[in-house]
């Protein structure tokens, strides 16, 4: 074969293998989102909200404490009403303690699978007083979603599991995770590398919607 053939071959294939990577990396036949899960390029905001889905099978890889800090971060940008910021987020890595949230609730089973769970609770001394005060709830849960986006965008797995407003087990994962009775767990989120990749739900509804023009 001529050089000129070769070489113009050799640009085609390099050309080929640039235009399918995300810049960062070189992981081919991916989407673009799973490519910027890969290498931590970010996904635009949309793409995330759109592409989230919980999973709830992980893999034994730790997650790194880079990431943990940037899922903090994320949760506390939440907004919160009068910026009171009532939370309280329990980090768990600790075998033992993740094998009993598991035990303790069915729903939060897959904590004894994750490398990490994030407990996100309401902090009842910085809410608001009086009639304002169930708005913790609504503050935990904005955080809740911007740790599972965070999450997502990082390239992990996570799962919103429901604890308060039921009354047993508020009480019982309260108790696992030594909390005192003003610190109330809204929900665990169990996190970790994917080991499952279930479909994106389509959830739009226009029953759902009112329009007032
Ligand atoms: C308040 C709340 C409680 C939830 N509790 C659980 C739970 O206990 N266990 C679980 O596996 N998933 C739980 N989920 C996750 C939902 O099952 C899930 O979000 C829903 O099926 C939609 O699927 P998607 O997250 O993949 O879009 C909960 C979600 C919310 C918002």
């Amino acid at each position: 074969m001529k050089k000129k053939t070769l070489f113009a071959m050799a640009a085609f294939a390099l050309a080929v293998l640039f235009l399918n990577s995300c810049g960062n990396c070189n992981e081919n036949g991916k989407t673009e989102c799973e490519k910027a899960q890969q290498c931590e390029k970010s996904m635009s905001a949309l793409d995330c909200i759109m592409t989230r889905k919980s999973v709830r099978s992980y893999t034994d890889q730790p997650v790194e404490d880079e990431k943990i800090e940037k899922i903090l971060r994320a949760g506390m940008a939440a907004p919160s009403a009068v910026n009171k910021q009532p939370w309280k987020f329990v980090v768990i890595k600790n075998r033992e303690v993740l094998n009993k949230l598991a035990e303790a609730n069915r729903g939060t089973r897959m904590a004894a699978q994750a490398p990490l769970a994030i407990a996100v609770c309401g902090d009842t001394t910085k809410a608001i007083e009086g009639e304002g005060r169930e708005f913790w709830v609504q503050d935990a849960s904005a955080a809740t979603e911007n740790i599972l986006l965070a999450a997502h965008s990082l390239g992990l797995g996570a799962v919103w599991t429901g604890i308060y407003p039921i009354k047993e087990r508020t009480a019982e994962i309260g108790k696992i995770l030594e909390l005192p009775d003003y610190q109330i767990v809204l929900c665990v989120i169990p996190i970790g590398y994917p080991a499952e990749n279930p479909e994106v739900k389509d959830k739009w509804n226009t029953d759902n919607i009112k329009y007032i023009n």
